[in-house]
This record gives C-alpha cells, sequence and structure tokens, in this order.
C-alpha cells in the first residue's frame, strides 16, 4: 500500500499528540521513512525536546501518543530520560494482561503497571512481577540537542491468512460466541461486533500469545440478528466473519 501523499502530509501536521495536552505546538511528528512495496509504510517518530520539560531532567518520563498508529507499531510510547544523552523508549502494553504501564516513577524506581503492581526498568525489562516478559523497546537517539528520533517498527500490510481466525462457533450462537484461530506472533488483538447495518456494539482487546487461540465471550444484551464479528490481528490487518444470534 502506498502512503498517499495528502495522507503523509496529513500525518506530518497532526503528529503532534503528546501525553496531556499541548495545544500550543507539534510535540512529535510521524516522518515516513521507507515506501517500497515490501514495507509500504513505516516511519520514526521525532520528538522535540522543547516541548517536554519532563525530559530535560534524568528519569523525567512521559507518555507519547503515535498517531494513527496500527500493530506492530505502539499506539503509545513511554520516553524516558536514562542518562545526559540517552533516552529509552518502550511501548505501555503491560506483558501480563495488557493494562496500561504508566510513566516512570522515582519512589519505585520504574515504570508501574496499576493492575497487578508489575514494576519495568526505563528500558522494558521486568524489575517485579508476575509480567513474564519486558516492554517491548524501540531504538531512540538524539539527533541533536534538542531532537529524539524513535524508530518504529514497520507497519507491514500483508493479506491474512484465513487461518489467524478459524471459526465461530456456534453460529447461530445464543449466550455466548467461541472464537478461535492461530497468530503467527504473540500481541494484543482487538475484536469488534457490528450489527448488520455497520453500528459498533461491542469491543474489547486482549493480550494473546503466539500459536492457537479460544475465546469464549457473553453476547448479553445482544438481541437476536444478524452481525458481524471483527478481528485486528497484532501485525496484520482486520478480519470479518458474519454471524447470527438467536434464542
Ligand atoms: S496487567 Fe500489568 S501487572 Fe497485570
Amino acid at each position: 500500500m502506498k502512503l498517499p501523499r495528502r495522507e503523509f502530509l496529513s500525518r506530518c501536521l497532526t503528529a503532534a499528540l503528546a501525553a496531556g495536552a499541548r495545544a500550543a505546538l507539534p510535540a512529535s511528528l510521524w516522518t515516513a521513512r521507507t515506501a517500497t512495496a515490501a514495507q509500504p509504510l513505516a516511519g520514526d517518530l521525532i520528538i522535540r525536546l522543547s516541548d517536554y520539560p519532563e525530559l530535560q531532567q534524568l528519569f523525567g518520563s512521559v507518555k507519547v501518543s503515535v498517531p494513527d498508529a496500527r500493530p506492530p507499531v505502539p499506539q503509545r510510547i513511554i520516553v524516558t530520560r536514562t542518562g545526559a544523552t540517552e533516552f529509552a523508549a518502550v511501548d505501555d502494553i503491560c506483558t501480563h494482561a495488557g493494562c496500561l504501564v504508566n510513566t516512570y516513577r522515582r519512589d519505585l524506581g520504574g515504570l508501574p503497571c496499576p493492575c497487578h503492581g508489575a514494576l519495568y526498568a526505563p528500558t522494558g525489562e521486568v524489575l517485579r512481577g508476575p509480567a513474564p516478559r519486558p516492554l517491548n523497546r524501540f531504538p531512540a537517539a538524539l539527533e541533536d540537542e534538542q531532537t529524539l528520533r524513535i524508530q518504529l517498527p514497520s507497519e507491514v500490510v500483508e493479506p491474512a491468512p484465513a487461518q489467524l481466525l478459524h471459526a465461530i462457533t456456534p453460529n447461530p450462537a445464543g449466550e455466548w460466541i467461541a472464537i478461535s484461530g492461530t497468530l503467527p506472533n504473540a500481541g494484543i488483538a482487538r475484536f469488534r461486533i457490528f450489527s448488520a447495518s455497520g453500528k459498533l456494539l461491542l469491543e474489547w482487546q486482549q493480550y494473546l500469545p503466539e500459536g492457537p487461540f479460544a475465546l469464549r465471550y457473553p453476547l448479553a444484551g445482544i438481541a437476536p440478528g444478524a452481525y458481524w464479528i471483527e478481528l485486528l490481528p497484532p501485525g496484520h490487518p482486520p478480519l470479518q466473519r458474519p454471524f447470527t444470534v438467536v434464542r
């Protein structure tokens, strides 16, 4: 997929989302890095340090939003100053159960997860469980005194293999629905249920490991009728399947 020039310019102009309200100037810029058939959409995040007073201090830490991010590009990045000229950049999805990890806390000495108490180093390593794995880390380097470049993974768009979403059962469904498939890589998967007319009715996301998965989801509040379920697997385009509810 080639990134249209208009969309590229739009990204540059709107890539100013940062932690908290920063209405004045763009705080970060999403820049095109490559635009080839193999890597149709990729980019680095440019952080202007003058927009983040927190990053002037050692262990100052901020959360930065990545515009239009789709897996494997993270939606948010925690940037922490770890030295005079060193910075660490990690995503904020806890590897335990997918809660959002907070920025660096000096009293705790790390990035805490508010759900079950995991603690991560600014560079992503697990300091305290129950998190089983480090946070994803992205290379970050100063380009000049005030400009930090964070390298983000390529957003590779491939045809989604059919086995990503094996089956929706039972179909017709009653009080619950079972969703099964196989993921080529672990990550946060998003699920959405739409009415036949396209209205979004339910949405949730959860961490799924690499390999086969099987979920059971309650359909409380979903009236009998025709629906679509959408799975957005980590690193792949969305997949949709129709199903019906009868009771
Ligand atoms: S989700 Fe973070 S510790 Fe459980």
